[in-house]
């Protein structure tokens, strides 16, 4: 038990390690260039945010938070998303008064008490945007297109965008209706959730997960017949602007999301097998909900790193390999030690990656030990050599070696490069 995780957790070492690393630094290079910033939320809040926020009816918020009550008898929630703790700060921060729109960007774990199977955790990983701000259907399109640029740059080729609107409060009264009296017709054959669910939030009996449920639900009402003039236009516009933007997409009106503060739009990025890999979409009332005193449209995603290593691995697609040791110095001898070791740190502040003997081998295991680390070069710093001033640097793919002057090995190194 004690050298054993806790279910749906997982250790980061080695190349997952490293192409999660590589992820980040795509995610906010892009941000850069967006001109978003990055924000860090704690990693607890109160649990009244998501209880508000997320909403009460919601899978996330009935059966997946991680509440406890603190030493001070709060209730504390550990973050089950990004949104609701980016809109916190946002509020408390006054972030609004600064010149808008406020665009953010995060790169957070969340926990969520779910079923853990592949490529599904109770601790996981999000980059997530938050576009406060803008009511205009070219924020999506930011986003949007952000979204599409990541996944260019990380090589997937196999996610596809799926949209739909789901209205606004005023859409959703007309459309509540229809769905309340479609959902009365079969509410003997739905679970006892979804029973429950369809008299305070109907639109939540949509995303249940039992099959016989999900069977029904194919013939339920779709949100799109049921928009108001203004989230018809909101729609429409926004397809024109993907149509003229060339991001392809297909509206599907299945999608609803799983998370109450979505409004108008809203979108996933979905694999050949179905597995949503980034979901999102417009959250106008949000801000509302958690400070009556502001009114402030929004829009967002949340992107599982996790699943995005998933897909990787599933195209095929060789994002990086782990980068190989530069160099290998041995030592030999206990007098050549300091000044081996100073050789070390000036190679690795010209920027190469270099290792060397904390083991005290013998100069014979030491070169063992360099090839197996799959180390490119070697050379070996004894008396001879540091009195010198020069050394033989191997070339371990060729066998080929060469004298170099001990103060040029980083300038030959990075010319081989
Ligand atoms: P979400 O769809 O609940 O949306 O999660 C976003 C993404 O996080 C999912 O598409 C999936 O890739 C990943 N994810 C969610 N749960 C798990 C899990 N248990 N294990 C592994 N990956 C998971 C949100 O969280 C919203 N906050 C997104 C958003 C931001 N909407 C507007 N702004």
């Amino acid at each position: 038990m004690i050298t054993q995780r806790p279910k749906g957790t997982q250790d980061w070492y080695g190349l997952d390690m490293y192409r999660r690393t590589i992820i980040e630094e795509i995610a906010r290079k892009l941000c850069k260039t967006y001109n978003i910033k990055e924000i860090i939320t704690p990693a607890f809040e109160h649990t009244v945010l998501f209880q508000r926020g997320v909403g009460e009816t919601t899978d996330v918020v009935q059966k997946e938070m991680y509440t406890f009550q603190d030493k001070g008898d709060r209730s504390i929630t550990l973050k089950p998303e990004g949104t609701a703790g980016a809109v916190r700060a946002f509020l408390e921060n006054s972030l609004y008064n600064m010149s808008q729109p406020t665009k953010l960007f995060y790169i957070t774990q969340a926990f969520r008490y779910e079923n853990p199977q592949s490529g599904r955790f109770r601790q996981h990983h999000q980059f997530g945007v938050e576009f406060l701000g803008s009511a205009s259907p070219l924020a999506e399109i930011e986003i949007i297109t952000l979204l599409t640029e990541f996944m260019e740059e990380l090589g997937l080729k196999g996610v596809k965008l799926y949209i739909n609107s789901i209205g606004c409060k005023n859409c959703r009264k007309t459309y509540n209706e229809a769905l309340l009296s479609f959902l009365k017709e079969h509410e003997n054959e739905l679970c006892g959730t979804c029973r429950e669910r369809m008299q305070k939030n109907p639109l939540r009996v949509l995303d249940c997960k039992v099959p016989t449920c999900h069977e029904i639900m194919k013939s339920a009402p779709r949100t799109i017949d049921y928009l108001d003039d203004e989230c018809r236009e909101h729609f429409d516009d926004l397809q024109s602007l993907l149509s003229k933007m060339d991001i392809p997409f297909k509206v599907d009106t299945g999608i609803v999301r799983g998370l109450d503060y979505y409004t108008k739009t809203v979108f996933e990025f979905i694999n050949s097998e179905g597995l949503t890999l980034c979901g999102g979409g417009r959250y106008d009332n949000l801000v509302n909900e958690i400070d009556e005193k502001q009114d402030i449209p929004a829009v967002g995603f949340g992107f599982g790193i996790e699943r995005i290593i998933k897909e990787l691995d599933a195209e095929g697609v060789q994002l990086v390999d782990e980068p190989a040791v530069d160099l290998y110095v041995g030592i030999l001898g206990k007098e050549s030690k300091a000044e081996a070791y100073k050789l070390v740190k000036r190679l690795r502040q010209a920027g190469l990656i270099v290792e060397t003997d904390y083991m005290d081998r013998s100069v014979k295991a030491q070169m063992k030990y360099a090839n197996k680390i799959g180390a490119k070069n070697t050379v070996i710093i004894g008396a001879d050599e540091l009195s010198a001033g020069r050394a033989n640097i191997k070339n371990m793919d060729t066998g080929n070696q060469i004298e170099v002057e001990l103060n040029k090995v980083a300038e030959c190194l990075l010319k081989a490069n």
